[in-house]
């Protein structure tokens, strides 16, 4: 089958020819449709993150597919050939850009036959590190909750889906992102947007009761505009994260965000598709062949929403 393996930390991946996996007792094979980039895609393969998130090399890399389940290990009850599913693999497999792989069944979702399969592959690691960070750390109620959030990295992947999980729960929504980007997290469901490029741009801004940080992990900026008794949580959780995570700074929370990833997750996503309530904005798709430049492109910190690996075409 083809693949994109890179052989080494520091390396491009590269297109090679990999026997197809089997599917292990608990394990479904899909065909691959498309797959999604992450950043940590090429965070791992530079090896700058060894050290917190060590990758077996050689490695094909990639955690996010949507695909047609084409073998079923003897153990899965849940799944049956021809099924379209999506998952993120766990952190210790990858293995997402190739034409076939083998992931663990617990870990996938069925799509619902309402979702495409390019949503579904931009779907799972984005959309679950938004729901969570939202729901989990930040404590948001997603039954009802009016309080005013701040999502800042509102046009990237992670801040766009929690930009749609937070609006459809009711919250006031401000998004930060540059102008560029201000019409399409308007069009998401933000009621403000604060354009972090120009001067002056925090002047007169109502204090926010959670605030959830898609771009980097210090508070230290974005305490003052947070009301006594809120949050600030980081995805992108720092040294800064960690220390003032230790202090009850004037009663305001501040925690990072791990993504646990997880089938019922994955479904309640799923579910807020179907409803309308969620969609996946997709920046540009790149052929298999050319995830260095899709890579490239992610690395620019530039993406708006997300970007797709085209497997099957
Ligand atoms: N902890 C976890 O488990 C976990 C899970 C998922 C992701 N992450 C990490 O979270 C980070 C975000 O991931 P992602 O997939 O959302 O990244 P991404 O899609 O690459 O984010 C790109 C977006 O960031 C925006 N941006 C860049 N600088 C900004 C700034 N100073 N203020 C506001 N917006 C800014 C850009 O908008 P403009 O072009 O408008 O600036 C762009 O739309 C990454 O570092 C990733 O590794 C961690």
């Amino acid at each position: 089958m083809r693949a994109m393996q890179y052989p080494d930390y520091g390396s491009e991946p590269r297109l090679v020819d990999l026997p197809v996996p089997e599917a292990a007792p608990t394990e479904v094979r899909v065909r691959v449709a498309y797959t999604s980039v992450n950043p940590v895609d090429w965070k791992q393969a530079s090896g700058k993150i060894r050290l917190l998130m060590p990758q077996r090399r050689p490695c094909v890399p990639g955690y996010d597919l949507s695909g047609v389940v084409d073998a079923v290990g003897e153990r899965v009850k849940t799944f049956t050939i021809g099924d379209r599913v999506h998952i993120r693999i766990p952190m210790s497999s990858a293995g997402a850009n190739a034409e076939y792989a083998a992931v663990p069944a617990d870990h996938a979702a069925r799509l619902p036959d309402a979702m495409d399969l390019v949503t579904g592959a931009a779907l799972p690691l984005a959309g679950m590190t938004a729901l969570q960070g939202l729901r989990d750390v930040l404590g948001l109620d997603l039954d009802g909750d009016s309080r005013r959030v701040l999502v800042i990295g509102a046009s990237g992947g992670v801040g766009h889906f929690a930009v749609q999980i937070a609006a459809a729960a009711g919250a006031e929504v401000v998004g930060v992102c540059s102008g560029r980007n201000a019409d399409l997290v308007r069009s998401l469901g933000c009621r403000d947007v604060i354009d972090y490029t120009q001067p002056g741009c925090w002047a007169g801004v109502t204090p926010f009761d959670l605030v959830y940080d898609c771009v980097a992990g210090d508070p230290a900026p974005y305490l003052v505009h947070l009301k006594r008794g809120g949050a600030y949580a980081s995805c992108m959780p720092s040294a800064a994260t960690f220390l003032h995570a230790a202090n009850l700074l004037g009663g305001k929370r501040v925690r990072p965000v791990l993504l646990h990833s997880n089938a019922a997750d994955l479904g309640a996503l799923d579910q807020l598709f179907v409803a309308g309530k969620l969609r996946a904005v997709v920046d540009r798709h790149f052929g298999l062949e050319e995830l260095a430049a899709a890579w490239a492109h992610s690395r620019s910190g530039r993406a708006r929403g997300k970007i797709i690996i085209d497997v099957a075409t």
